[in-house]
């Protein structure tokens, strides 16, 4: 049972770090590169500070689905993915997937890339998609979070 309780501290843990993360360069960090820096200055700025974040990101992403799976595991909740009630399950696995996609796979194979150049041809709108994609990414995750407390907790949204 210990074994439950310590997965699920690390598990928040991470989120707490991660999301934490993810909410400070969207509330805090883009709009201040908007107000500081020129369009064409914008995406090469943001890009050397959040590189940091990248590898805070993927080593919190990870703690999370490996805590997070083993959850699933030790407290037999495989079955209920898919299951209206528990649909916060499905949210979290979704959030999860969307960063791992686009962290470990998208940004270093092509994504990294295709801003940069995208950056050079249209330098204020890539800086308004890149602002865009955090806050949609933000949302999905404290939907994410609420929904996974609310709904340990007793409270159903769907039956
Ligand atoms: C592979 C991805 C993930 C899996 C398999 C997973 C699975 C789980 C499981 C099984 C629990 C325990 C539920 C319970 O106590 O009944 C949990 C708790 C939690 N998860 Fe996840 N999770 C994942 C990713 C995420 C993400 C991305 C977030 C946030 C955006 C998140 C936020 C939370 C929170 C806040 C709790 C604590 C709920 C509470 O005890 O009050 N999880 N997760």
């Amino acid at each position: 049972m210990s074994d439950i309780a310590i997965a699920l501290a690390i598990h928040v843990l991470a989120i707490v770090l991660w999301i934490g993360g993810v909410a400070m360069v969207t509330t805090i960090l883009l709009p201040a590169v908007r107000r500081l820096k020129s369009p064409a200055e914008r995406v090469a700025f943001f890009d050397a500070i959040e590189r940091r974040f990248a590898w805070q990101a993927r080593a919190t992403s990870l703690i999370a689905g490996i805590s997070g799976f083993y959850l699933v595991y030790r407290m037999n909740l495989g079955a209920m993915f898919g299951a209206p009630a528990f649909w916060w399950l499905d949210a979290m696995l979704l959030v999860w997937l969307i960063f791992t996609l686009m962290l470990f796979i998208a940004e270093p194979l092509f994504l990294h890339k295709w801003f940069a150049a995208r950056a050079l041809r249209a330098p204020a709108s890539t800086f308004d998609l890149i602002q865009r994609m955090h806050w949609v990414l933000l949302i999905l995750s404290l939907i994410a979070v609420f929904g996974a407390v609310a709904g340990v907790n007793g409270l159903t949204f769907f039956s």
